[in-house]
């Protein structure tokens, strides 16, 4: 089969129409002007042939299939249990069972690590099953020519979390509201289009390959609202995802599928989805069975249940607890796991209802149901309380459910931070909310509780977009997440390092360390420099209603959804304390409950997220409330035009269709950061009455 590999789009010629993002051809340079033995059998070994193959072809390096092998191979590739190995893969083994290679660790290298070393003047990879060696052969070229030196240390690489996936909102039917991708910001879908599949196996297999090569090993191939066309995927419409999962599983990712509760009812003709009724467990046993018939290594299912609307146990008098392990029970026996979403709230609330908190009802759901999971139940819960706003606290939820398997939900696609019309590079506040510690400095992190069983989950932001993610810098989000989900201790930065030496292979004789310094310059704290000009403080969700995209301070302030900062004359921000107002900070443990619950205390990005506050008060950063929403709107804009100046100075070093999508992107980027300044400035400005104190204009 002829794969395409490079993208004309990228730096490369090639014949292929999209973007090669983070694998380019020629990055399988090193690897591929070298004589490499790969050593093993199975699907995925046969995916690392395949890969090294065509390297070797186009650089002129050579590929051995296990013995007999050359005596001066340059790399091997090999899994342990495939029989004898060259004599530095010999020493490798050797050197796997040594504790400053396996650290702490027993030396198990697991379904997905691997040993890589360097001995005797050839680099090794060894893993035990395929998948190692698919992720070691990734590592590889992820190091170029760095695989090749004789100081490369000796290292095992495990991934510390098992599940990391990437969820599509995709919808197989247009929808009329939400689109063919819900919060999609990148085109069409890539596995469906006008209600069917799409059929693009080239296509998807270049995707699979893009999600190997950062670490992700599951998707989730349909939105979470499943809708009448999408409910049949679960059966009628089976053999489309069997055909997408033909082609993600010699890259190790198997395919998931979001479910309609009421499936038993809108696709078995049942009077009733009720958890507890016999004729309901046989039906979802009976069509798990023929899933996995076709799809022997599917995941399972992914389930959003009494949430906005969706069908869920609630009707039938039941909790989240019996839903989740009715799916669970049908799953076991195939080896699947139901994915249940903790994002349920009540989204008919009153405004003027003062005690009903939206940020509580996930842990009000599912607090008291720990312990109640089946084993092959995981809770998939949005990393913050809200809905994956630009500044959150992280959610209680992931610090109250020790006895479940809990996944954390993050989203790659940008729907409140910019919508991948911004840069908005969201490792570092990914990475914050792994490293959080709910319990206090001597507790776990956000990052072991997923990588107990549930693993780190994102909405994707792909699409059927040249580019994948619409905006050419938005790929830094996915790579950045499966990187993350891998080892989530990994730098941010590091991590942009590694995705602009892979990507952005400058085109002309440029400068790689001036393109290097220039996206550094404008990703590294782009995040911040889009919370500056958005909502302060934490307070979230002054966006226009609906779509979600600019300023709209009062837009959803008088709504059913729950999502208010309260603004008056006197101050904003929301009282969630205990003492006075909601009582949500009750729901984390010390030392948070505390910290969250106290004004002087509470961090001052998260000050409106837990207090109502007067716009004279002083955060601890010397500033009062009122001058730092001032200050920080006119520093973001600043920034946005410093960053458009310097993308400026790259044209000629990138291929143009990229240079100029980015340009474009950045021109929108500060219309849209000048208008949230100004609208944002002047609506406290008018509530407030506070001048600012350096005179700047205020409409
Ligand atoms: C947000 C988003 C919806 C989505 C929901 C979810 O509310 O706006 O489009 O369906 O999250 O996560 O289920």
């Amino acid at each position: 089969m002829s794969v395409p590999v490079t993208g004309r789009l990228s730096a490369d010629s090639g014949e292929s129409a999209w973007h090669a993002a983070w694998l380019p051809t020629a990055a399988f340079r090193e690897l591929g002007s070298r004589p490499v033995l790969v050593h093993g059998d199975g699907l995925l070994v046969d995916t690392v042939l395949d890969e090294v193959s065509r390297a070797c072809a186009r650089y002129g390096g050579r590929l051995w299939h296990g013995p007999p092998w050359p005596v001066d191979a340059d790399l091997v590739l090999a899994l342990r249990g495939a029989g004898p190995v060259p004599n530095a893969a010999a020493e490798t083994v050797r050197l796997g069972a040594t504790p400053a290679v396996n650290g702490t660790g027993d030396g198990a290298l697991g379904d997905e690590g691997y040993l890589l070393t360097r001995a005797s003047g050839v680099t090794v990879v060894l893993a035990d099953a395929p998948a190692g060696l698919l992720y070691g052969m990734f590592h590889v070229v992820r190091l170029g020519a760095a695989a090749f030196h004789d100081d490369l240390p000796a290292r095992r690489h495990r991934p510390a979390l098992d599940r990391r996936m990437l969820d599509h909102w995709d919808n197989v039917a247009l929808h009329p509201v939400s689109g063919q991708v819900e919060r999609g910001y990148a085109g069409g879908s890539l596995f469906w289009r006008d209600g069917a599949a799409r059929h693009e196996p080239a296509r998807l297999r270049d995707y699979a390959r893009l999600l190997a090569a950062c670490g992700v090993n599951a998707i989730c191939v349909n939105n979470v609202n499943v809708h009448d066309t999408e409910a049949l995927l679960l059966t009628d419409r089976l053999g489309d995802v069997a055909e997408i999962a033909e082609v993600f599983r010699p890259y190790g990712i198997r395919v998931h599928l979001a479910v309609t509760f009421a499936a038993p009812v809108v696709l078995g003709g049942l009077p009733t989805a009720d958890p507890l009724d016999e004729r309901v467990r046989d039906w979802w046993a009976a069509a798990t069975r023929r899933v996995y018939q076709r799809i022997p290594d599917f995941g399972g299912y992914l389930v959003k249940a009494d949430s906005e609307g969706r069908p869920g146990p609630f009707a039938y008098g039941r909790d989240h607890a019996d839903g989740a392990n009715l799916l669970a029970e049908a799953l076991a026996p195939h080896g699947g796991v139901v994915r249940w979403r903790a994002f349920v709230y009540d989204h008919h609330q009153d405004w003027r209802d003062r005690s009903t908190d939206r940020a509580r009802a996930a842990h009000d759901h599912f607090a008291p149901l720990d312990g109640r999971f089946a084993d092959n139940v995981i809770v998939q819960v949005k990393f913050g309380p809200i809905d994956f706003q630009p500044r959150e606290p992280v959610s209680p939820v992931l610090a109250a459910m020790p006895a479940t398997r809990l996944a954390v939900e993050v989203q790659a696609t940008q729907e409140y931070t910019g919508q991948q019309r911004h840069v908005c590079y969201l490792g570092p506040w990914w990475s914050e909310v792994l490293r959080f510690r709910p319990h206090g400095a001597a507790g776990d992190t956000i990052a072991d509780v997923a990588g107990a069983g549930g693993g780190l989950v994102a909405v994707s932001n792909v699409g059927d977009d040249p580019f994948w993610t619409g905006h050419p810098l938005a790929q830094a989000n996915l790579y950045a997440f499966g990187r993350l989900a891998w080892d989530p201790l990994l730098d941010p930065g590091a991590i942009l390092d590694e995705w602009i030496d892979l990507t952005w292979l400058p085109v002309t004789s440029g400068d790689p360390e001036a393109l290097r310094r220039t996206m550094h310059a404008i990703m590294d704290d782009s995040w911040r420099t889009y919370e500056r000009y958005t909502a302060p403080l934490g307070v979230g969700f002054m966006v226009r209603p609906g779509h979600h995209y600019g300023p709209d301070v009062d837009g959803y302030e008088y709504t059913q959804w729950g999502t208010y900062h309260f603004a008056d004359r006197d101050g904003v921000g929301v009282d969630r304390t205990r003492a006075t107002g909601t009582g949500f900070t009750g729901q984390y443990p010390p030392p948070w409950s505390e910290v969250y619950e106290s004004r002087d205390r509470c961090p001052d990005e998260l000050l409106l997220f837990f207090h109502h506050v007067p716009y004279r008060h002083v955060l601890h950063s010397g500033r009062t409330v009122i001058q730092h929403i001032y200050d920080t709107h006119f520093a973001g804009v600043e920034e946005v035009a410093a960053m458009r100046e310097r993308w400026r100075l790259l044209a000629g070093a990138l291929a143009p269709a990229v240079h100029d999508r980015v340009a474009e992107r950045l021109d929108e980027q500060l219309r849209s950061a000048v208008e949230w300044r100004d609208q944002i400035n002047t609506y406290f400005f008018r509530k407030s009455g506070v001048p600012d104190a350096h005179g700047r204009r205020i409409h």
